[in-house]
């Protein structure tokens, strides 16, 4: 059987990076796309298998199009992207920074969503990424939680619209990835310390562990329009 063919945009570190070694591991053919070439080729080249890179900005909603017209057909798309804008208290939280921070997730993984159809198989699938933001209740992550919360609501829409294509989404709790680099190696620890304690399993979660729920959710076929929340239970707050 020819190998699966899966995007992974936002591939170049992370969770991202973690699912493009995993799904290699299982046999795929896989693609990463990123906007940093150096950090995206670095990446290419970590990897063992069948892996290639292509430069790509995904909040370019214009030029997606061409983008994913390039790469050609694809068996699944996993849209790993995303930074750190629209945290912050309500109350003084930027508005700029979460219109920044729409524009930079929700919309780059709607788009990609769209442009990627004319070339994803019938039999194939689409997992978003959002983030546990959507699901807790956790002060300061009103923007967040509304950005997330929009790309969640995309899986079981776009599961029945797109049928027979599967759509899912992974949602994340704390992973200590670059995305932290906005705290200095100071902050980090005491920072991670802090979410592991609110965390029932006892520890913040392991990129590894992100990528595994997102093989499973490409994998079952019998699984369509669902969030799987991946958050060692810091959703449920203690
Ligand atoms: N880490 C966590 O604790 C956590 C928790 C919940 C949810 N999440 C979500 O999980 C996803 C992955 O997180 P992560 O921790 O792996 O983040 P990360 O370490 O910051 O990696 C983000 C990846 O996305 C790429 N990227 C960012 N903006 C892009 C754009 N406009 N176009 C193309 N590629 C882009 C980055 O490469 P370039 O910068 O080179 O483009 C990088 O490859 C994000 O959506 C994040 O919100 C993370």
């Amino acid at each position: 059987m020819a190998s699966q063919h899966t995007i992974i945009v936002g591939g170049s570190f992370g969770i991202g990076l973690a699912t493009a070694a995993h799904l290699l591991q299982k046999g795929h053919r896989v693609t990463i796309a990123g906007r940093d070439a150096a950090k995206l080729h670095a990446a290419a080249e970590s990897l063992d298998g069948d892996i290639a890179a292509i430069v790509m900005d995904a909040a370019d909603l214009a030029g997606l199009p061409t983008a994913f017209q390039a790469i050609g057909p694809l068996d699944h798309l996993v849209l790993a992207l995303g930074g750190g804008n629209g945290a912050g208290p309500f109350a003084t939280v930027d508005l700029a920074d979460i219109r920044k921070g729409f524009e930079q997730k929700t919309m780059a993984h709607f788009a990609c969503a769209q442009a990627c159809l004319p070339n994803l198989s019938k039999q194939g699938s689409i997992t978003f990424v959002s983030a546990v933001s959507a699901q807790a209740a956790m002060p300061g992550t009103a923007g967040l939680g509304a950005i997330n919360a929009a790309i969640a609501a995309l899986a079981p829409i776009l599961a029945v619209e797109l049928k027979p294509i599967r759509v899912n989404c992974v949602s994340p709790g704390v992973v200590d990835t670059p995305w932290w680099d906005f705290l200095s190696a100071d902050q980090k620890e005491p920072t991670f310390e802090g979410f592991a304690a609110r965390t029932p399993v006892g520890r913040i979660g392991r990129s590894r562990e992100i990528a595994e729920a997102i093989a499973f959710l490409i994998g079952n076929g019998f699984t369509s329009g669902h969030t799987l929340i991946c958050d060692g239970g810091i959703r449920l707050g203690q």
